[in-house]
């Protein structure tokens, strides 16, 4: 057995599926769970794990000793990605969006304790990273190295977000009719709608865009998933709050009272966002009475630090 796999078998399981009580759902009759995968590692959590996993597997099969990616100052992928590669013992360095001060903020000065190296980049220089001669730059420089791209949305993310529909099939005794998830490079939704086509193609998939102008992701799910066509799957591109990280108060508020009513602890950013546009819909009767809803819980709570610490939660 491989050293991934063995890390793997040790300290990832599948993660809980929790059922949910809100007056909202019991007042439309319908059921919503949350699917855990905020718990499945305390440093490696949520969809960034599922993307990393045959990354990971990939790099060490390849004999790499380096793992390159890309993110902004408080990128729950950085975060994961240099705690993965502490512990399965590979060397990692981040091409970061932004000025040298942030090295000092909770997501970059961890990335740093568990050893990733960070070369920090101007705006116009981080949006060469999908550039071919860019990135043939960065292979020549840094040799053995893997190139993962920004958000670990790659051909290897998709198997790895497909077994939460493997598990999610074995742990739900009905029929799922819709899951949601949180999208911001489209990994995690391509992933699900790859996932529903093979184990349940029944249940609808839908990705809340978390940035504004989104619809440039769905031709990504297609170039992802060349099958998708023969799925039920929707981005929701309305929900965005004004972009990318903005917190409104009603966003904010939602937050603070989801987590008091049902003790899941979220953050605005994805799974909030997310969750409040579920509510949104609920609200205006997208779901037929008795309708069986997953919301798939991303992780990302390392950059609750952050947000305080830029005071905007
Ligand atoms: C916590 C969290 N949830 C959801 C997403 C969105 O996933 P994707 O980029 O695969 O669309 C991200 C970004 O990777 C994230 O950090």
């Amino acid at each position: 057995m491989g050293f991934i796999e063995k890390f793997l078998n040790e300290n990832i399981s599948h993660s809980p599926l929790q059922k949910i009580t809100h007056p909202l759902l019991t007042a439309r009759n319908l059921t919503l769970s949350i699917k855990r995968d905020d718990l499945l590692h305390p440093e490696i959590s949520g969809n960034k794990w599922r993307k990393l996993k045959y990354n990971l597997l990939h790099a060490e099969a390849n004999n790499i000793d380096q793992l390159l990616s890309f993110g902004g100052a408080y990128s729950n992928h950085i975060h994961a990605l240099s705690a993965a590669a502490y512990h399965l013992k590979f060397k990692a360095r981040g091409i970061i969006r932004g000025e040298e001060h942030y090295i000092k903020n909770p997501t970059l000065s961890q990335a740093k304790k568990w050893g990733m190296q960070l070369n920090f980049v101007d705006r116009k220089t981080y949006r060469l990273k999908t550039q071919s001669d860019f990135l043939e730059n960065l292979q020549l420089q840094f040799p053995n190295t893997f190139i993962i791209p920004e958000g670990g949305s790659n051909y290897l993310a998709i198997p790895g977000v497909e077994e939460v529909i493997a598990e999610l099939i074995t742990q739900s005794s009905e029929k799922i009719d819709h899951i949601f998830t949180a999208t911001g490079s489209a990994g995690t939704l391509s992933g699900l709608v790859s996932g529903a086509l093979k184990y349940s193609p029944t249940t609808q998939v839908h990705g809340i865009a978390v940035l504004k102008d989104a619809q440039y992701l769905a031709p990504i799910v297609s170039d992802f998933v060349p099958q998708s066509k023969q799925l039920n799957w929707h981005l929701h591109t309305q929900f965005h709050e004004g972009g990318y990280a903005k917190v409104s108060a009603d966003l904010s508020d939602f937050c603070i009272q989801f987590t008091q009513q049902t003790k899941v602890p979220i953050e605005p950013i994805y799974t909030g966002k997310m969750l409040y546009a579920l509510w949104q819909l609920i609200e205006q009767d997208y779901f037929v009475t008795g309708a069986n809803i997953v919301a798939l819980h991303t992780g990302g709570l390392q950059g609750l630090a952050g947000l305080k610490e830029q005071k905007k939660y």
